[in-house]
């Protein structure tokens, strides 16, 4: 029952895709949880962001030694590849000192409050259109069956996708950023509701994804944010959707290379606790609650804008990496996290998925609610 003609385009059993979550170099989805969703009928997206060229090679290498399954690969486009190259770290680092002095200032109040001693700054990844371009090139020339762009105008990517065999798959977090994907040209549209974990908009899923099916029908629509079960997957495919992209479900996968300590923290949060910040990044994200969030946006300062904002904080990050405390490290999540339980390999979350899913549209189908539902429990 749980087939769409999605399946087909793919070329996949279920309708169920990885979401391709960029972090920790790749290690959010490595080869492992992308191939472990593939083999199980699904499609494992990876998302590579943070990963430079040459890298981006070898996991697609060793992506192929672990399945001959379809999978894709997701990078962050800026909004206009016309873009000037960017300042260098350091030169944002002096800009930011010089024009931000508040900002600054409460960063080092940070490191005094929480006790963190100053540890070097690692090298941080840094996103320029070069890079950008050399990656997209890469998984281009690899011939991906699925090119997912997560943020930003794919327009000038799809003929070159298209050239290759390569199929293309947007995100739109609102129905007009659909409308401009379907104009780029993609084959696949992901409706990202506000539920999501990592930078997300303000629109919920159940809002969002009739929307989207209906302003781009017959392109087809994937359901994303907060779907971290098979009831999830049976309701989407009611709103229209032809199938699910899910990230947060899969964070809490054996394969993850998530920090144990951000695992820990995303099951036992509460769905109220994945709260939206600008704290980290600049730009709206969804994170598991921690005390530098509150902390900042109890200072009342607006955060700077992307990237601003992340080259901002990086000594703090540092220090509390080095301190080993995670709890201040940004941990993004959707808001379905705290209903995942435990940790389980990624083929039993699949699993279990597609088999509450297939049971939810049999039920439906058949009218059958369990005897009692609905009624008043006495004493209730
Ligand atoms: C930790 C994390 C990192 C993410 N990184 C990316 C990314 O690099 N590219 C992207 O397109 N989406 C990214 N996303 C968003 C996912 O693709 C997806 O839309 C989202 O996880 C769906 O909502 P859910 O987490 O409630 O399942 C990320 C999400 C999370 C939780």
């Amino acid at each position: 029952m749980l087939r769409t003609p999605i399946c087909d385009l793919l070329g996949i059993r279920y309708p169920i895709l990885l979401a391709g979550m960029g972090g920790l170099g790749g290690g959010l989805t490595p080869p492992e949880l992308v191939a472990a969703v593939s083999e199980s009928g699904g499609l494992g997206v990876t998302g590579l962001t943070d990963v430079a060229p040459d890298d981006i090679r070898k996991r697609i290498a060793r992506i192929r030694e672990l399945t001959d399954q379809p999978f894709g690969v997701d990078l962050l486009l800026p909004a206009s590849m016309d873009e000037a190259e960017p300042e260098s770290l350091e030169a944002m680092w002096t800009r930011i000192l010089l024009e931000h002095p508040r900002h600054v200032a409460l960063t080092r109040e940070l490191l005094g409050e929480f006790n963190l001693p100053a540890a070097p700054p690692a090298a941080d990844w840094f996103m320029s259109p070069k890079v950008i371009r050399e990656q997209v090139q890469a998984v281009l020339e690899e011939k991906v069956p699925l090119f997912a762009a997560g943020l930003g105008d794919p327009a000038w990517v799809v003929p070159l996708a298209r050239a290759r065999g390569v199929k293309v798959l947007g995100l739109a977090g609102a129905a007009r950023q659909a409308e401009r994907q379907r104009e780029a040209g993609v084959d696949v549209i992901v409706a990202q509701g506000a539920e999501s974990g990592g930078h997300t908009g303000s629109i919920g899923t159940t809002v969002l994804v009739p929307e989207v099916v209906d302003r781009v029908s017959p392109l087809p629509v994937l359901a994303a944010g907060g779907i971290v079960d098979g009831r999830g997957v049976a309701a989407m495919l009611a709103l229209g959707a032809q199938g699910v992209w899910l990230g947060t479900a899969f964070l809490l996968s054996e394969e993850c290379r998530l920090y144990p300590e951000h695992k820990q923290q995303i099951m036992a949060a509460r769905s109220h606790e994945f709260v939206v910040t600008r704290a980290y990044t600049g730009k709206p994200a969804r994170d598991v609650r921690n005390a530098l969030i509150d902390r900042w946006e109890r200072s009342g300062l607006p955060a700077l804008p992307m990237p601003l904002q992340w080259v901002l904080l990086r000594e703090v990050r540092a220090a509390a990496l080095a301190a080993g405390r995670y709890d201040l490290l940004n941990n993004p999540a959707g808001q379905g996290g705290g209903r995942l339980g435990r940790l389980r390999p990624a083929r039993a979350i699949f699993r279990a998925i597609v088999a509450e899913a297939e049971a939810t549209l049999e039920r439906l189908a058949r009218q059958h609610w369990p005897a009692g539902a609905g009624e008043r429990r006495q004493g209730a």
